[in-house]
């Protein structure tokens, strides 16, 4: 049977990890996969989760399932999260899901249900793997303008002129915050625009919120979230836990829904249970648990949220004092986008060939399309690394 295949191709961003824990090279450096590193280039796992893991392990009687909706008191804590502590909770529902990706994967079989004939309309550049999960649930995609790389900020009137041509019923791929890849993301009064389009243009929003906290905190990042919530009749949210929390091996998400009325609600997250069960049966719960008695325990809350803050202001820190270096090496702005960026990444606006030049002749991994995990930055030799970059940018 297996004759019949081809090999399929590397995922660009994740044959990265193996590339780079092969090259032999002192004083390599990282910028591929998004995650989180300290000052010494480690990912540790956060206090309060460590805390909250041991908990679980002394106080675990038990191992049997939970049921396909996850861990109830994690997804409504979940729902605060996003939607804040005041949200009017009928309308929403939610499900806890492997990772952002199983919750993307979910809420795409869901809409495909839904509607059938939709196209999800998502940014480009988008995530790269969005494309193949929409894909997965059968869905058609089309892209709008999002990101214009000579100077860093967002198409925002190219990228409503897109979607003003979109069917009614169509769904729009949204970054909550932090976009993946290129750092550059809405002004508040820019979603308010852009809530106005999807209701007068009957367009369903599809949000993905992957890096809540790493732009400029909890609740900043999930202002145009609400704006939407507040606005739109409908609409699907892909949440993750594994930046924020640190938990990226243990694949802890949220799919949630913000349906017409309490009764479609509750229709709606049937289908969506229905889904779960096809696609996976029932989601894994430890990181999930973990994360839900952090969100529950006001002290460990607490420390959680501390520990984040010192995250972000560690990669807003970075940004800054890359595009200081940058300036210096090249003796221009060219790249001073990046101090204003948000989130784990930027793009340099490289070529390919440049990235591979970086690559072999100076050891500095990033992807293909010289997007950055700003994390990965080593603060200490910012200034050789704004020199390899400027060499190869000439
Ligand atoms: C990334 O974009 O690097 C992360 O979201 C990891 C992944 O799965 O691609």
């Amino acid at each position: 049977m297996f004759e019949t295949l081809q090999p399929a191709a590397p995922d660009k961003i994740l044959a990265l990890i193996g590339l780079f824990r092969d090259d032999p090279r002192p004083g390599k450096i990282d910028l591929g996969v998004g995650v989180y590193k300290d000052p010494e280039g480690r990912t540790p796992i956060m206090r309060a989760v460590r805390a909250a893991e041991q908990r679980l392990y002394d106080e675990q009687t038990t191992k049997t399932y939970v049921g396909p909706a996850g861990d109830a008191a994690f997804n409504a804590a979940m729902i605060r999260l996003a939607f804040g502590d005041d949200a009017d909770l009928s309308r929403l529902r939610a499900v806890q899901t492997p990772g952002g990706s199983g919750a993307l994967r979910a809420l795409a079989e869901l809409l495909k249900r839904a509607r059938p004939d939709a196209t999800v309309w998502v940014s480009d550049p988008t995530w790269p793997n969005h494309v193949p999960i929409l894909a997965a649930a059968g869905l058609k995609t089309a892209t709008y303008p999002y990101f214009d790389a000579r100077s860093g900020s967002v198409r925002f009137e190219e990228m409503l002129g897109a979607l003003e041509k979109a069917r009614r019923g169509d769904a729009v791929l949204l970054h909550g915050c932090c976009h993946n890849p290129t750092g550059a993301n809405l002004a508040p009064d820019q979603w308010e625009v852009l809530a106005d389009l999807l209701v007068e243009h009957e367009l369903y929003p599809f949000v993905d919120i992957a890096y809540q906290g790493f732009g400029e905190g909890l609740e900043a990042d999930a202002a145009g979230l609400r704006v939407l919530t507040e606005r739109v009749p409908e609409m699907l949210i892909a949440s993750s836990c594994s930046k924020n929390f640190s938990v990226y091996r243990d694949r802890v998400g949220a799919a949630m829904l913000l349906a017409r009325t309490p009764a479609e609600a509750d229709v709606a997250l049937s289908q969506l249970l229905s889904v779960g069960r096809s696609l996976y049966s029932m989601p894994p719960d430890h990181g999930a648990a973990a994360v839900r008695i952090v969100l529950c325990d006001p002290g460990l809350r607490a420390d959680w949220e501390g520990e984040l803050d010192t995250m972000r202001e560690r990669m807003i820190r970075l940004r800054e004092k890359l595009a200081e270096a940058l300036r210096r090496r090249s003796n221009s702005d060219r790249f001073d986008f990046i101090a204003g960026h948000r989130g784990m990444f930027s793009r340099l606006g490289l070529t390919v060939d440049q990235v591979r030049r970086l690559r072999e002749e100076h050891a500095v991994y990033m992807v293909d399309d010289s997007r950055i995990n700003v994390a990965g930055l080593p603060e200490d030799r910012l200034d050789d690394l704004a020199m390899a970059i400027v060499s190869v940018a000439g």
